[in-house]
C-alpha cells in the first residue's frame, strides 16, 4: 500500500486508537501506582474503581471482596448501582467452579443466566442495568469480583474494552490478595505475641515458685532468693538495660541458689558457723545449680552462667573456678552484689544484719576485688535516687525495711561511699 493510499479517515481513526491506548497506559499506570500505595485498603478500592470506570467511561461499577470461608462476595466500592444493590452476595460451589475455570475474563451477565448466581440476583443486577461481572482470580484463587454497568455511549463494550478491563482487574484483584496475605500475617503475629506472652508470664510465674521454694529449704534466709531477684532486676535497671534483659537479671537473681535443693538441709540451717567439710558440700550448689538449669531452654541465655558463677570474685578468690575479672560473666557480678548485699542486710543465724554505714564501706571497700566497680556504683545510684526522693519507687523500703532506710545520716554515708569507689577496677587487666 502506497502512503497516498491512507484516508484521511484512517490516519484519524490510528491518532484515536494511539491516544486510547495512551489513555489506557496511564490509567493502567496510575491503578498500579494506586494498589502500591500505602494507604486505607477502603481508599485503594475506591479508587482503583473509580480509574477503572473513568478509563472507559463506564457509568456504573462495583469492587467485592471474596470471601472463602462465608462463599460470599462483599461490596467494598460501588458508584452508581440502587441503593438496594446487596452488599453481601453468596456463591454456590457450582458458581464458584465456573468462576475459577472463567479466569479474570468479564462474563456478559445476559449470556450467564444458566449459573444459580446470576439468578438468584438476576432482579438486582437487572436494575442496576449491570452488564459484566469479572471474576478476581489470582493464581488460581477467587479472590473478589468487579461488577460493572453500561458505558456512558450506549455502545456495547468491544474485545479492546474487556483486555483492559481484564488487565485493570488484575491489579485489583492482586491488590486483594496482597491485603488478604497481609490480615492472614497479622492475625498470625498476633496470634505469636500472644503464645508468646504466655510462655513468658509461665515462665515467670514457675521461675518465682522455685524461688520461693528455694527460699522454704532455708528458714533463716526466708525470701533470699526473691530478694537477690530483686536486687539484681534494681541493678540492671539503673544499668539502663533493655526491658528483656532486666527481665532477664530478675530470673538469674530468683534461681541463682537452685543448686541449693540437692544441698543438706541440716548444713544450710546450721545455726553456726559450717565447718570445712559441710562448706565445701555447700560451695557444689553453683556448680549443681549451672546442671539443673543448663538443659532448660531460657528466654534469657545467661540465667545457667549467673547460677554457676555467682560466688566468684574479681580479685579470682572466688568458687567455683576462681575466675578473675573480665572472665566472669556480667550477669553473674550482678547477682554476686545483689547476693552479697541482702547477705550482709538480713539476721543470718550467726550473726545480725550489718548496719548501713558498715555495708555501704563493705562495698567501697571490696570495689574492684570482690564487686566490680560500676556494678556497685548502679547499685548505690538506685538507693541514693529513692532516698533523695529523685525516684518515687519504694523498692529499697519495701526489701530493706522502713527502719533501715531511715538510720540516721544514711545519705552521707552513701554519698561517701559513691563517691570513694574507683572509677575502673585495678583488676580489669590482670591475668
Ligand atoms: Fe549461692
Ligand atoms: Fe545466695
Amino acid at each position: 500500500m502506497r502512503i497516498q493510499d491512507f484516508k484521511i479517515a484512517d490516519v484519524k481513526r490510528m491518532a484515536d486508537e494511539r491516544n486510547r491506548l495512551i489513555h489506557t497506559f496511564g490509567a493502567l499506570a496510575e491503578l498500579g501506582e494506586e494498589v502500591s500505595n500505602k494507604q486505607s485498603f477502603q481508599e485503594t478500592m475506591r479508587t482503583s474503581l473509580h480509574l477503572l470506570l473513568g478509563s472507559l467511561a463506564i457509568m456504573r461499577g462495583g469492587v467485592a471482596r471474596y470471601s472463602p470461608f462465608a462463599h460470599e462476595l462483599s461490596m467494598l466500592a460501588m458508584r452508581g448501582f440502587r441503593d438496594d444493590f446487596p452488599l453481601t452476595l453468596s456463591l454456590c460451589q457450582e458458581d464458584e467452579r465456573q468462576f475459577l475455570a472463567n479466569g479474570l475474563y468479564p462474563i456478559e451477565v445476559s449470556q450467564a443466566k444458566v449459573l444459580p448466581f446470576f439468578q438468584v440476583y438476576d432482579h438486582s443486577f437487572e436494575q442496576s442495568g449491570l452488564e459484566l461481572f469479572v471474576p478476581l482470580v489470582v493464581h488460581e484463587e477467587p479472590v473478589g469480583a468487579v461488577f460493572l454497568g453500561q458505558k456512558a455511549t450506549g455502545e456495547p463494550y468491544t474485545s479492546y474494552d474487556r483486555e483492559i478491563i481484564c488487565a485493570m482487574a488484575r491489579h485489583i484483584g492482586v491488590a486483594i490478595l496482597q491485603r488478604n496475605m497481609m490480615a492472614e500475617l497479622e492475625r498470625r503475629a498476633e496470634e505469636n505475641r500472644k503464645l508468646y506472652e504466655n510462655l513468658r508470664m509461665t515462665y515467670n510465674d514457675t521461675v518465682k515458685a522455685f524461688a520461693a521454694a528455694i527460699d522454704r529449704k532455708d528458714k533463716y534466709t526466708e525470701g533470699h532468693s526473691v530478694r537477690v531477684g530483686k536486687y539484681s532486676e534494681i541493678i540492671a535497671e539503673e544499668l539502663g538495660w533493655k526491658e528483656q534483659e532486666v527481665e532477664g537479671a530478675a530470673v538469674a537473681g530468683y534461681l541463682h541458689d537452685i543448686g541449693k535443693i540437692t544441698v543438706e538441709r541440716k548444713i544450710i540451717n546450721a545455726p553456726y558457723r559450717i565447718n570445712a567439710k559441710e562448706s565445701s558440700e555447700l560451695n557444689k550448689h553453683p556448680g549443681v545449680g549451672y546442671e539443673i538449669l543448663m538443659p532448660i531452654s531460657h528466654p534469657y541465655s545467661d540465667v545457667p552462667l549467673a547460677a554457676k558463677y555467682h560466688h566468684e570474685r574479681l580479685d579470682g578468690h572466688g568458687y567455683p573456678d576462681g575466675l578473675y575479672d573480665r572472665e566472669i560473666p556480667y550477669i553473674a557480678k550482678i547477682v554476686n552484689l545483689a547476693d552479697s548485699f541482702d547477705a550482709m542486710t538480713t539476721d543470718r543465724p550467726y550473726k545480725r544484719r550489718r548496719p548501713a554505714n558498715e555495708v555501704f564501706a563493705d562495698l567501697q571497700r571490696n570495689s574492684g576485688k570482690q564487686f566490680a566497680p560500676e556494678i556497685v556504683q548502679a547499685f548505690f545510684k538506685g538507693m541514693y535516687n529513692e532516698l533523695t526522693g529523685v525516684s518515687n519507687e519504694k523498692r529499697f523500703r519495701r526489701l530493706l525495711g522502713r527502719e533501715y532506710m531511715e538510720t540516721e545520716g544514711i545519705i552521707p554515708m552513701l554519698k561517701n561511699a559513691m563517691n570513694g569507689i574507683a572509677p575502673t577496677s585495678n583488676l580489669t587487666f590482670l591475668h
